[in-house]
């Protein structure tokens, strides 16, 4: 099939460079020109495990291209993607500014037939709405079909993750572009969800918040574990194995970040409450992550007096391991809260992209330690839990490591 895939970010590059090697012939387009040229130079924008040598491979076949020229594309390809971003307004509403660039290009372009998918997470009604505004702008409507497609990729694994999907979801209200879909996907074995565009657009963000709403539950446990000596892992090890629970997603520690899972509760909340539904559940879960770091922050304090001038290493920056994404990442709050408290951050990270959240930023972890009075865990990182632990007590000043994310061994720190 020739694709079109609109946004060429973790996701639109993500399914671009699958579809295409399925064998689709696939154009990622971005309104971004410096993001297309570094593509058309074969440089991958970001980090994702595996994505570069899978992208220039098929680019090296010609099965792969890039480019600016929205309209010119969505003309040229029967099967359109959209894959922009849909940040959160301060109300919550995610802004769909992006989004509707995409709805005049379209609009504009289309002469001939197009499938239309979004991937985008977006709020219940949009697909509906696109079809509505295509109409409106006097597109015909045998000329299109739009379905709902979203995305449940996790970054750090997207490859992996689109190419072994636990389900393909489709929101159609046309039963013909299932066998569509069928051929766009073939050679990915995951169990079809076909429903109605807004169970689809409903899906993803029940998705999203029930993940959510899993860490604010563990997280909320281990205070109350905090309070009674109990030890976080071992009452998630106790839950993980009933089959009705599951193990994943239950690490207790600073909280959930990124660009997905705050805003996608804020989201699922604004709609709630524009239907006059009280969101109670979300409300919690959002509240336990929002104090998360208030809570870390008076355990450090009970252990180090007040942090005033006190010296604190953080190790991690990027909102999880093997990304080297910032969005909203807890590690952040966290440097921010110390330095609300005047305390000195050093903070080190293998992959973050640097900003003005990283305190003094260090490029060897053991040198990020110098003099400092504790070590904070921010990300869990599977090279922290490698760590050189002599080395680390002879260049922390203090005896204080603080895992942030219950991602080290206890014992195995203490015997050194
Ligand atoms: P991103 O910010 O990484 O990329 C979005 C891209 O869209 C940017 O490169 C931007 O330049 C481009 N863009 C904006 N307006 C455009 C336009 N008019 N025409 C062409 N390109 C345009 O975003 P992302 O993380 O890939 O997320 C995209 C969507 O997918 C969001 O709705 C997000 O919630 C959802 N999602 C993200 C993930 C994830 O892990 N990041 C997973 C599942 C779903
Ligand atoms: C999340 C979902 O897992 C994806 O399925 C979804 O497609 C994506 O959002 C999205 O809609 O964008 P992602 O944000 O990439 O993916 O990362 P996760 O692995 O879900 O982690 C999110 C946050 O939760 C991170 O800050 C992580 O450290 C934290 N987390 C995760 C915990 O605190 N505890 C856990 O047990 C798991």
């Amino acid at each position: 099939m020739d694709v079109c895939v609109i946004g060429a970010g973790y996701v639109g590059l993500t399914t671009a460079v699958i579809l295409s090697d399925l064998g689709h012939n696939v154009c990622c387009v971005d309104i971004n020109e410096t993001r297309i040229k570094e593509l058309s130079e074969s440089r991958v924008p970001f980090h994702e495990s595996g994505l570069s040598a899978l992208m220039n491979r098929n680019v090296e076949v010609g099965r792969l291209s890039f480019s600016t020229n929205t309209e010119k594309k969505i003309d040229e390809n029967d099967v359109i993607f959209i894959a922009v971003g849909t940040p959160p307004e301060k109300s919550g509403r995610p802004n769909l500014e992006a989004f509707d660039g995409v709805v005049q290009s379209l609009a504009g372009s289309i002469r001939s037939y197009k499938m239309i998918l979004i991937k985008s997470t977006v709020p219940p009604g949009t697909n509906k709405n696109l079809e509505a505004a295509l109409l409106q702008h006097g597109v015909d409507p045998d000329k299109f079909d739009v379905v709902s497609n979203p995305e449940f990729l996790r970054e750090g694994t997207a490859v992996e993750d689109a190419l072994h999907p636990n389900k393909i979801v489709v929101g159609t209200t046309s039963t013909g572009v299932v066998d569509s879909i069928h051929t766009l996907y073939k050679g990915i074995h995951a169990p079809y969800i076909v429903t109605t565009p807004e169970g689809a657009e409903m899906i993803k963000y029940a998705s999203n918040a029930f993940l959510a709403t899993k860490i604010s539950f563990i997280n909320e446990m281990s205070r109350i574990c905090d309070a009674y000596n109990v030890d976080i892992e071992d009452i998630a090890r106790g839950l993980g194995t009933d089959p009705r629970i599951g193990p994943h997603f239950l690490n207790a520690g600073l909280g959930y970040g990124g660009s997905c899972f705050p805003k996608d509760l804020k989201a699922l909340e604004y709609s709630a409450l524009q239907r006059n539904v009280v969101p109670t559940m979300l409300h919690a879960a959002k509240a336990v992550n929002d104090s998360q770091i208030d809570f870390y922050i008076k355990k450090l304090e009970r252990k180090l007096g007040e942090l005033k001038e006190k010296q604190v290493t953080v190790w991690g920056l990027a909102f999880k391991p093997d990304t080297d994404d910032i969005r909203l990442s807890p590690a952040h709050a966290f440097i921010e809260r110390l330095q609300e408290k005047r305390c000195i951050v050093h903070s080190y990270d293998p992959m973050a992209v640097p900003s003005d959240a990283d305190g003094m930023r260090f490029s060897d972890r053991y040198e990020a330690l110098q003099g400092s009075d504790a070590l904070v865990i921010a990300t869990d990182w599977k090279e922290f839990q490698e760590s050189n632990w002599p080395k680390v007590r002879e260049r922390l000043k203090g005896n204080v490591i603080f895992d942030g994310r219950n991602c080290l061994d206890p014992e195995t720190i203490r015997s050194h």
